[in-house]
């Protein structure tokens, strides 16, 4: 579906396989400080965020402060000339005639990466893109997985909830033909793709009592009407400790965030030992600062 521009980071797909394994290992060396890092002293990077967001964005702005390449977020809550009617295009060409080191985008189906990062003669990482995919959240999840089990291949990910409007579990889908990993669902029928070759599970216990990794999607009130009662949700796909006795104890418990606490996940459950949330927060920097690395060096 997506084509890949030299550097740019648009889906999963057309990254090579070794790349993985290089990016994983850079953010390993950059968690040792085993890799001097702070190459950026005097470049700027581009962050260009449509949607909103907290975790993806603070975390490319960490992760370029890192690497001392100094981060310029234009934030559409905080008031742009899309206001005044300039297109979202013109707005990237704009920035892009500023010569950031990259540009780091979230945006809706109504902006066309692939196609801009034709456009633009700076790498394009995207950020979170509609429903297409969210390639570096991915990521981050598959190397927490790794931290954590060892190995991402012959890991069974079960996710649950909100499926057919995720773009992380749309990166997922194809990060896990590269990894080695398999891909369950689980959740009410509205909830999942229309049509799947994936393994579905329409009894959570079913889908924990199988999973080595189990990941809870923030059911997105936004994008749906909720055909049935958020109380009736939590009963029978929320994680709450009690749902959550038929998963391994070996098993983790992951949720890319935000949540919707008492609805998905329960709060409760962010101290349970399995509960991986807040190192996917921390290893999502790492995994950034590897991918912004890798575009100073030429070689994404
Ligand atoms: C997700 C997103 O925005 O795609 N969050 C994230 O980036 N960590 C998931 C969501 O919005 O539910």
């Amino acid at each position: 579906m997506l084509s890949r521009n030299t550097n740019s980071l648009i889906d999963l797909v057309s990254l090579e396989k070794e790349k993985f394994n290089t990016l994983f290992s850079f953010a390993d060396q950059i968690s040792l400080n085993k890799l001097a890092t702070q190459k950026g002293f005097g470049k700027t990077g581009a962050l260009l965020f449509f949607e909103a967001s907290t975790r993806t964005r603070m975390s490319f702005e960490t992760a370029s402060a890192r690497l001392g390449i100094y981060p310029l977020l234009l934030d559409v809550k905080s008031g742009t000339s899309l206001e005044k009617g300039e297109t979202l295009e013109d707005t990237v060409l704009n920035v892009a005639a500023m010569n950031p080191s990259y540009l780091v985008i979230r945006c809706g189906d109504d902006l066309n990466l692939s196609e801009m990062a034709k456009k633009v003669s700076m790498p394009i990482l995207n950020a979170g893109w509609g429903k297409k995919g969210h390639p570096t959240q991915a990521l981050l999840d598959a190397y927490t997985i790794r931290k954590h089990l060892g190995t991402c291949e012959g890991q069974r990910l079960l996710i649950v909830g909100d499926v057919r409007h995720s773009r992380v579990a749309a990166s997922h889908f194809e990060l896990a033909k590269k990894l080695g990993y398999e891909v369950a669902v689980c959740g009410p029928v509205d909830f999942l793709p229309e049509k799947t070759s994936l393994k579905v599970f329409s009894n959570l216990h079913e889908g924990l009592q199988w999973a080595t990794v189990a990941m809870a999607l923030r059911v997105q009130l936004e994008r749906h009407a909720m055909k049935y009662s958020l109380t009736d949700y939590r009963e029978q796909f929320g994680f709450t400790s009690k749902n959550l006795e038929s998963l391994s104890d070996n098993a983790l418990i992951m949720h890319p965030g935000p949540i919707n606490q008492g609805t998905e996940l329960d709060s409760d459950v962010l101290q349970d030992p399995r509960c991986q949330v807040l190192n996917q927060v921390s290893n999502g920097v790492l995994i950034r600062q590897a991918i912004l690395y890798s575009v100073l060096e030429g070689e994404l």
